[in-house]
């Protein structure tokens, strides 16, 4: 709730508010998206506030001065400004919520059953950034007892391809030897990371490796990778060839929160 004593502030705060774009299809309607002014208002008054905290007159106010002044885009970052959506940087969604949900739980459900039987301790090794929600869903939804770790490698960067050469940024705590390990990717393109991070697991003692990639590219592949003792490749959706983003995937940090996988509109990284 905006206090009546701040109406006067917010009055100031509509006057300073920076433009917002016009055409933000995956957002929320203007009456439901919240405002973030945080940048000029602190305690006591309220860093951010939806059009409903303000009534419906004040909030229609709001909305007509916003779009009147609507230019085709606007800044991420710098000057103070309403928060922008990156969404609207989006082409189409290819997987959503729902989609992805199920077939996780799928996944979950075969790897469950498959490593009952091993015979070994299991690791389950996230490949950081872009797998850490696939990395939460999934161990909990195998309801095992299993050791869970990060491992962060580098290999695109803020590039959209890879430099054909990844490097352990940092390395997993917990010991694999004689474990079976299950790397777990967002995504597979060329298969670098894949095949380096095998080759690792395989020095550091793992008795076998297996690659659960949310996302696999095989027509990108470029190198063959080779799974270690009994382990598996499971792999959640065949990816088309085009940039995609959600789902912890990123376009230069932006994106991973996304709850669905969409495609990046090309003009955005070309
Ligand atoms: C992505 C992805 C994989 C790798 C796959 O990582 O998470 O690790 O690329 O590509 P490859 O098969 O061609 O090797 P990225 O370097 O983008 O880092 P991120 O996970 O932090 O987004």
């Amino acid at each position: 709730m905006v206090p009546a004593s701040a109406s006067a502030t917010a009055t100031r705060w509509w006057r300073r508010l920076a433009p917002v774009p016009q055409a933000m299809p995956l957002s929320p309607p203007a009456s439901r998206r919240r405002f973030h002014v945080g940048d000029w208002c602190r305690p006591p008054f309220p860093t951010s506030f939806a059009v409903t905290d303000l009534g419906p007159r004040r909030g229609q106010v709001l909305i007509s001065f916003l779009t009147s002044r609507a230019p085709s885009s606007a800044p991420l970052r710098g000057t103070p400004t309403v928060a922008r959506s990156w969404e609207e940087d989006l082409e189409r969604i290819l997987w959503t919520e729902d989609e992805i949900a199920a077939r996780v739980s799928e996944i979950a459900a075969e790897i469950s059953e498959d490593i009952k039987g091993c015979g070994a301790e299991v690791a389950v090794v996230g490949v950081a950034t872009g797998a850490f929600v696939f990395l939460a869903d999934l161990v909990r939804r195998m309801g095992l007892p299993v050791a869970v770790d990060l491992i962060r490698v580098e290999s695109y960067g803020s590039r959209t391809e890879s430099n054909g050469a990844p490097a352990i940024v940092s390395d997993v705590r917990v010991d694999v030897e004689g474990k079976h390990v299950i790397l777990v990717e967002d995504i597979v393109d060329t298969g670098n990371t894949l095949s380096f991070l095998i080759s690792h697991m395989k020095s550091k003692g793992a008795r076998a490796v297996s690659v659960c990639t949310f996302l696999d590219k095989p027509g990108r592949r470029k190198v063959q990778f080779e799974l270690v003792g009994d382990g598996k490749f499971y792999r959640g959706f065949v990816c088309p060839d085009c940039f995609v983003v959600g789902y912890g995937m990123d376009f230069s940090e932006r994106c991973r929160y996304l709850p669905f996988v969409a495609v990046l509109k090309p003009e955005k990284y070309t």
